[in-house]
């Protein structure tokens, strides 16, 4: 298949409007940014297009969809209820990087949800992907726009890279702002409880709906499997290996650890703050990538997916990579990175 490309970074081009808008109607596959990462979005309402999707991103099939809309009559259509805290949320964070899970209602369809009674639904934050919804009185699920497994993607190139060939088209409208995907909150409980962390911190729900809990699959060394069934799988891994580091990390176990790996050192890649430059200045690696500044975490997380993919293309094998305490944002970016990392992270042993 030879994929279409529209770029809408600069204007939105009307009849190419109409004709994505016309595509996705007619079942194709089109990937489109968000304020988060980019989406492949598929019309929930045909099966065979949703079906597109799961192919195209070689995905599990019992990995649900997070359907996007453009306005609250199309949220209306998709649930069975929109409990009293729900509606705060939407009214505090809508649009923007929230999804909230609901029950779904009767003419949402197994394929899009994977067999669950819930529906996980936002209202993304970007004027591209707006307009497309609400001019086209679409609703499109979408996963991220990557193959499963690959760091989501920020920019269009990353999905380019990803699904070129794969999929019908794909929408440049510039980088992603926020950098990972959205925070889940699922709201069908008795109580409030986070699924996925993302840039809407748990903090920043308190403030609005009281106590949130937090998905125990989320916390320390848990064994338990997790409630948002995409969270299970090993994700954001880029082709190199990814150590974690303490913060200000040793050097000398460092250079330990590449000894031991045997590893051209150009191979290898350190990834640290901003603050930290100085730190690491006798650590002999040519690969030195700064993630942002210590005080503003958002920078570091906007940049982190597209650093772990341009390891990648530098043919980096191993990425030493500093950490962060987990806590507001730093919970977030310590979830992407554990995931990227599997856990490993660099200790004396
Ligand atoms: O920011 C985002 O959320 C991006 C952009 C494109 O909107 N989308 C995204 O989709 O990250 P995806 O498919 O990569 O991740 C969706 C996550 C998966 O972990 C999935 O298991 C979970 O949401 N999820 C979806 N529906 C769910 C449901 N009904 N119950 C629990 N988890 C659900
Ligand atoms: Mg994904």
């Amino acid at each position: 298949m030879k994929t279409k490309y529209y770029d809408f970074q600069e204007i939105i081009d009307e009849v190419q409007l109409d004709e994505i808008i016309k595509a996705y109607k007619d079942g194709e596959v089109i990937a489109f940014p968000t304020e988060t990462v980019y989406g492949l979005g598929a019309n929930i309402y045909n099966d065979q297009a949703i079906k597109k999707i799961y192919r195209a991103k070689n995905r599990p099939a019992d990995n649900p969809l997070i359907a996007h809309i453009g306005n609250m009559e199309q949220l209306y259509k998709l649930v069975e209820e929109i409990p009293e805290k729900a509606q705060i949320l939407i009214d505090t964070f809508w649009p923007g990087p929230l999804t909230i899970i609901f029950k779904k209602n009767k003419e949402i369809s197994e394929v899009a949800t994977a067999g669950l009674e819930t529906l996980g639904v936002r209202m993304p934050d970007h004027l591209v992907i707006e307009t497309i919804l609400v001019k086209g009185d679409l609703i499109l699920v979408a996963p991220s726009a990557n193959i499963s497994g690959s760091p989501s993607p920020t920019t269009m190139k990353h999905v380019a890279d990803d699904l070129d060939g794969l999929v019908y088209g794909i929408i440049d409208g510039g980088n992603c702002d926020e950098g990972i995907e959205s925070t889940i909150v699922d709201m069908t409980g008795d109580n409030p409880v986070i699924l996925r962390p993302g840039t809407i911190t748990r903090e920043d729900l308190e403030e609005e709906i009281g106590k949130v809990e937090i998905d125990e699959s989320l916390l320390g060394a848990s064994t338990k499997i997790a409630r948002a069934p995409g969270m299970k799988y090993k994700h954001y891994a880029p082709n190199a290996k990814v150590h974690i580091l303490k913060n200000r990390g040793d050097l000398d176990l460092i250079l330990k650890k590449i000894k031991s790996l045997d590893v051209d050192l150009n191979k290898c890649a350190l990834i640290n703050f901003d603050e930290n430059i100085e730190h690491y200045r006798k650590l002999e690696i040519p690969n030195k990538i700064i993630l942002g500044s210590i005080v503003d975490l958002r920078v570091g997380i906007r940049n982190l997916f597209r650093i772990l993919r341009d390891c990648d293309i530098l043919g980096i094998e191993h990425i030493f990579i500093e950490d962060y305490k987990e806590e507001g944002l730093g919970f977030s970016y310590m979830n992407r990175l554990k995931k990227a990392a599997n856990h490993n992270y660099l200790k004396e042993s």
